[in-house]
């Protein structure tokens, strides 16, 4: 097994999302995962593109990749996943943690989506404990719960190198907001510990990126981490990051795609049940 795997990252400049394909290129079959694919979206049309997933297909297939896994760090409220997509046309394992039943619960009384987004997250191929270890063909990886944004966010670990969602972002950008439902800024806190108790040369990549006056980028080390976040670096206490946390959320908006998000990415990335041969998106009014 390789212990440092190879990785392509795909930037969306809509969302600002960061997806990524990781392999192994020392193994024959050249197995991998991908984290955080995007479905285009737009919501004033209700209009779906797959141009992000297709570069991912394109990419997986012009290396010769095989997909084991299709994988979420947490149900995003940003960007639509492209999972059931990417499921249909080149194979590979859904999965997330399985915190997200609480995600599913929160949202259920808000959408009324019990009949096609079962609670007990089997529209996910697989639902990882803490702490759980699986592989990417002869990779060895493994997850760990790091919430604070949501209550379901999860760190990937293949190889050296971590996936961590919108638990940090790059030394000059912080941390994810954790004023959706569940959130916490104290979870956020002690994930972003749990993160800095790697090896400083592990290498680390974000899950969105929103740079001011430099190129989109995706990668840092823990090290650099520790050193420079603007929100958590090692110098800052657990009670100034909460206040400051608390203070930047207050008020935020919410994003332009969260409700067509949520319901979507509840279901693996599927639209649900059609009425008269069309997938209709849920509204609901004065809820959040
Ligand atoms: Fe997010």
């Amino acid at each position: 097994m390789s212990a440092k795997p190879d990785v392509m990252g795909f930037f969306d400049e809509d969302t600002a999302t960061w997806s990524y394909v990781v392999w192994d290129d020392s193994a024959v079959a050249k197995p991998c995962a991908i984290i955080d694919s995007v479905l285009d979206y737009e919501p004033n049309a209700g209009r779906t593109s797959t141009r992000s997933a297709d570069r991912i297909i394109d990419f997986i297939s012009k290396n010769q990749l095989s997909t084991d896994w299709i994988l979420e760090t947490h149900i995003h409220a940003d960007h639509l996943t492209a999972s059931a997509y990417l499921k249909e046309k080149i194979g590979g394992k859904t999965a997330i943690s399985r915190h997200i039943l609480k995600v599913i619960e929160t949202w259920e009384p808000v959408f009324n989506n019990g009949e096609d987004t079962p609670r007990d997250g089997s529209q996910f191929d697989k639902l990882f404990n803490d702490d759980e270890e699986f592989m990417v063909g002869t990779m060895s990886a493994k997850i760990f719960h790091t919430p604070g944004h949501t209550p379901a966010d999860t760190t990937y670990i293949i190889g050296d190198a971590l996936f961590v969602g919108d638990t940090i972002f790059l030394p000059d950008v912080g941390t994810g907001r954790c004023d959706f439902p569940g959130g916490s800024a104290a979870d956020s806190y002690e994930s972003t510990r749990k993160i800095f108790s790697l090896p400083d040369d592990t290498r680390l990549f974000v899950g969105h990126d929103y740079p001011a006056g430099r190129a989109p980028a995706s990668m840092t080390t823990v090290g650099e981490q520790k050193k420079s976040n603007l929100r958590v670096h090692q110098g800052i206490g657990r009670d100034e990051f909460i206040a400051k946390r608390q203070h930047d959320d207050t008020g935020k908006p919410v994003p332009k795609l969260l409700l067509p998000s949520i319901q979507v990415n509840l279901r693996a990335g599927n639209f649900g049940k059609k009425v008269n041969d069309v997938h209709y998106v849920k509204i609901p009014v004065d809820k959040i």
